[in-house]
């Protein structure tokens, strides 16, 4: 079977072009952006989301807003880019991917004092190129060691968007089941809304029918119901930022997914490349949470749905404590508890290669 696969992030020339995931499932529209101020608003907003399609968006965004300004002086042009940087890392501030994208295209500049402003540009894009190329590499490789997971006739929960329109390929929770599709395994899957921005309903629904594969959208506070009722087997979610003890930062909702699992006996995976780990921080109380307006809530695509007064707790995610989770399904195999322990190699590695100094 082959299967339909939205691009969330490509390079259109030199433009950075996304689909506009607000507009998703009424609308399909995909727009070009350059601008230093577009490329934030866009992340801002949520026109491009999900943790790995940030980063790529980030780094890529980085590049195409200094195109314009090649006729700077070297000193200028470093400066600008050191600005455009800092604006897009602070765009959104708890994926790991989106910093760690970023300075790996910005390092560029303090590893090139000889090259010229077009030389280094060049080099800035083809890192950014090959952020893209490796995501989408590591998206069917998460595929690859999710796919044992899955029996024929399996049902999977999933929650958010983790699938083609959040990363460079297949998804990150989704790329199981696309592989799952393409190999002729019949698996139905479980979507839960995700208010108060509905990515699940929205995005993943959109995504998932398009590509002809079987899913139910239920609500989420559904959720439990749905696991007991509609007989899920397995429950996979992505992630924004993990941790060294393997804490999660996924979608709000997550952990309470993970909670009500762990009641039914459901094994609760977490799927990501090591792009989003980030083995600085030792817990997940130390993960910056972002909050959003708490118009979200009260005049959701805009109704007024709440009293204009009313004290609002709007955290765009929450930690799942690394006890409920069955295993970290990455690029490079799945981690099991103790994760500390099992999570110790990769810190090793990039200590190894200077990537721990924040
Ligand atoms: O606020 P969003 O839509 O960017 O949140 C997305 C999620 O929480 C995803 O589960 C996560 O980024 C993983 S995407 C492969």
């Amino acid at each position: 079977m082959s299967i339909e696969i939205p691009r969330a992030v490509r390079w259109h020339g030199d433009s950075v072009r996304i689909i506009d995931q607000t507009l998703l499932p009424t609308e399909y529209r995909e727009v070009d952006l350059v601008q230093i101020d577009d490329l934030v608003e866009a992340i801002r907003a949520l026109r491009v989301r999900g943790a790995p399609a940030i980063g790529i968006a980030g780094a890529m965004g980085l590049v195409a807003s200094l195109k314009p300004y090649l006729d700077l002086s070297e000193p200028e042009l470093r400066a600008r880019l050191m600005r455009h940087a800092d604006q897009l890392r602070a765009a959104r501030p708890t994926g790991a991917n989106l910093k760690w994208a970023v300075d790996r295209v910005a390092a560029l500049a303090t590893e090139l004092p000889a090259a010229t402003n077009v030389e280094l540009w060049r080099k800035m894009r083809a890192e950014a190129t090959a952020i893209l190329e490796e995501d989408r590499e590591m998206c069917r490789q998460i595929g690859e060691h999710g796919l044992p997971l899955l029996d024929q006739g399996s049902t999977v929960l999933t929650h958010c968007n983790a699938g083609a329109l959040a990363t460079g390929g297949i998804g990150t929770a989704l790329a199981p089941l696309y592989l799952a599709a393409e190999r002729g395994l019949r698996v139905k899957i479980v979507a839960t809304e995700t208010r108060p921005l509905l990515q699940g309903s929205r995005l993943t629904a959109w995504e998932l029918g398009r590509a002809g594969l079987d899913v139910t959208l239920v609500a989420d506070g559904a959720a439990a119901a749905a696991m007991h009722r509609l007989g899920v087997n397995v429950v996979i979610v992505g992630a924004d930022r993990i941790v060294a003890n393997g804490d999660v930062a996924n979608k709000i909702g997550t952990y309470a997914l993970a909670i009500a699992a762990a009641h039914h006996g459901i094994p609760f995976y977490v799927a990501a490349p090591t792009s989003t780990f980030d083995l600085t921080l030792s817990s997940g109380e130390e993960i910056r949470i972002e909050e959003r307006a708490a118009e979200e809530l009260s005049r959701g695509f805009g109704r007024q749905t709440a009293p204009d007064d009313v004290a609002v707790f709007s955290e765009a995610f929450d930690v799942t404590p690394a006890r409920l989770i069955a295993g970290l399904i990455t690029e490079k195999g799945i981690f099991r508890p103790p994760y500390r322990e099992s999570l110790a190699a990769l810190s090793e590695s990039r200590k190894k290669r200077g990537e721990c100094s924040e």
